[in-house]
Order: C-alpha cells, then sequence, then structure tokens
C-alpha cells in the first residue's frame, strides 16, 4: 500500500503527503501517483527540497524526460543536469538578470496561459517545478482546468469546435511580447503541431478543451477568425472558478499534467530573485 494521502484544495487540485519524493517511487509509489493526477490533474507537495538529481530520479521514475524545451534561446545552463529547465531570472554567473537579458522574456512569456511543449509531438505530459528561491510578493503560478473548462461550454459552442484544429506554434508568445529577433532558421527549429481543439484525455478519460497561448490558428479558418475564436476559448478555460492559485514556499514541489491544464505565472518584481526548478515528462503514445 503506498502512504500517499491527498487533500483537496479548490477547485480542482490537491495537496499531497505521506512519501518522501527522495525515496525511490517503485511500481506502487507510481500509480498511487499517476491515478491522483488522473484525478486532480495538480498535485502540491510541500517542503520537499530537492537536490536537482533527486528532481530528475523523480520524474525519469514517471517516464520519459522531455528534452526538447532547451531549443528556445535563452543563453547557456545554469545547472549541472541538462535535464532541468531553469525557470529563474537568474544569470549563470549567480546574479538576478537584468531586465534586458534575453532569458527575462521567457519569465514574462510564462505568465500567458500555456500547456509546456504542446508546440511539439510528443508534447509534455507532467511538469514537476520545484521553489528554490521565492520573492516577497508575486511570483504565484495559476493553473485552469480544461476538463471543467470543456463541461461548462454551452452546446452551440461545443458543436462549433468538435472537429476543429488548431496550430501551436513555440514563438507565437514570444512574438505576442515584441520578442521577434529570430533568425529563418530558429523560426523553422521547432514547427507547428496540430492539434484537436476537443479531446478526450488519454488518461483521466474526461473530454478537454485543448487551448493556450501556443495555439495561434485554426486549421481552415482565417487567422483573424482563428485567433478570436482561440481567445474567447482562452478566457472561457481560465475563469476563476476553474483556476487554482499556488502561493510558493521553498521546498514545494508542484506537478502538473499538461494535457488536462493550462498554467501561468504571474507577477513579480524582476528585480527580485525568483528561482524555481523543473523537470518534464514526455507524452508516450499508449
Ligand atoms: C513553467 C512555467 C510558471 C511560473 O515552469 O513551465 O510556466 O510561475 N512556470 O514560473
Ligand atoms: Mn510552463
Amino acid at each position: 500500500m503506498s502512504q500517499l494521502q491527498l487533500n483537496p484544495l479548490q477547485p480542482f487540485a490537491a495537496e499531497a503527503s505521506g512519501i518522501d519524493l527522495r525515496q525511490p517511487l517503485g511500481a506502487e509509489g507510481r500509480k498511487a501517483i499517476e491515478d491522483a493526477m488522473d484525478r486532480h490533474a495538480v498535485l502540491v507537495f510541500r517542503n520537499q527540497p530537492l537536490t536537482q538529481a533527486e528532481q530528475i530520479a523523480f520524474a525519469k521514475a514517471l517516464g520519459p524526460l522531455d528534452m526538447g524545451l532547451r531549443k528556445l534561446k535563452g543563453g547557456p545552463h545554469r545547472f549541472e543536469y541538462a535535464e532541468l529547465a531553469d525557470i529563474s531570472n537568474v544569470k549563470v554567473d549567480g546574479e538576478v538578470a537584468d531586465r534586458q537579458h534575453a532569458k527575462i522574456v521567457g519569465n514574462v512569456a510564462n505568465q500567458l496561459w500555456h500547456s509546456d511543449s504542446s508546440f511539439q509531438k510528443p508534447r509534455a505530459k507532467y511538469s514537476m517545478l520545484s521553489a528554490v528561491t521565492t520573492p516577497s510578493f508575486g511570483g504565484d503560478t495559476e493553473f485552469a482546468d480544461l476538463r471543467m473548462a470543456y463541461d461548462a461550454l454551452p452546446g452551440w459552442l461545443k458543436k462549433q469546435v468538435e472537429g476543429l484544429s488548431a496550430l501551436h506554434y513555440a514563438l507565437h508568445s514570444r512574438f505576442m511580447l515584441g520578442d521577434t529577433n529570430y533568425t529563418d532558421e530558429q523560426k523553422q527549429a521547432i514547427p507547428p503541431a496540430s492539434w484537436p481543439l476537443v479531446q478526450t484525455d488519454p488518461r483521466c478519460g474526461r473530454k478537454i478543451l485543448f487551448v493556450g497561448v501556443h495555439a495561434c490558428e485554426i486549421e481552415g479558418m482565417t487567422l483573424a477568425e482563428g485567433r478570436m475564436l482561440l481567445m474567447d476559448l482562452l478566457e472561457h478555460a481560465t475563469q476563476r472558478e476553474f483556476v487554482y492559485r499556488h502561493k510558493w514556499q521553498v521546498g514545494d514541489l508542484v506537478m502538473w499534467d499538461n494535457t488536462a491544464t493550462v498554467h501561468r505565472g504571474r507577477w513579480f518584481d524582476l528585480a527580485e530573485r525568483r528561482e524555481l526548478r523543473r523537470a518534464t515528462t514526455e507524452e508516450v503514445a499508449a
């Protein structure tokens, strides 16, 4: 029997306790976490500061890692391991980056609602973010439930979106923020991925409305009409009733399902240090 305990957090997430993430998960532990993720889509583990190696080991126990995320620009890596994404405003020399630094736009782009790596196939499955340093104010992360979003669509809109697919492009959110200085080679490095707007979540079996800021066009529609529909759907999907807001404490590990949810960071003062580390697993075809 796994020791995993769950305490629901409104409206869909759960605080998870009872297991030490530094210990090998084992088949039962993995099953318990997967079942909890199928239900809650976001799990919050408090007081579990992990070393880089421990975080990677925990992630690997849940599936193959998504290594695609380091293709975007952002400068050299600060960590011992390429498996981890540096979600921070800190430079390689350990100092807080100034606002003009290339990596800052990534911090800002993370404040737009998205699903990690939805611009690639296979897409991200679970992301696991570990909090190392938190700012004195702000910098929360919000998660919206795409299953609740689908269920709450009015009937006419369910009909309208059924059968439509959107293209998700890695640089769209950067372009939106005015970060357009990329070579053709960089622009083509990650070609867009097409995903149906309505999908049956492969794990929990519920229907989801798969939207987010990487979606930039609806196939078969004009750009204008498609973008308008995508913006309307994202606004619908991220209304307060479907959102869990996480206030970070150092040592938190939050994991989320990138199919069932979208997420975004919230404002913090970029002059203050904020450091999180992310490991992400890849979706594996069933
Ligand atoms: C991420 C992300 C948001 C945040 O790590 O994938 O989007 O609040 N983070 O830092
Ligand atoms: Mn993200």
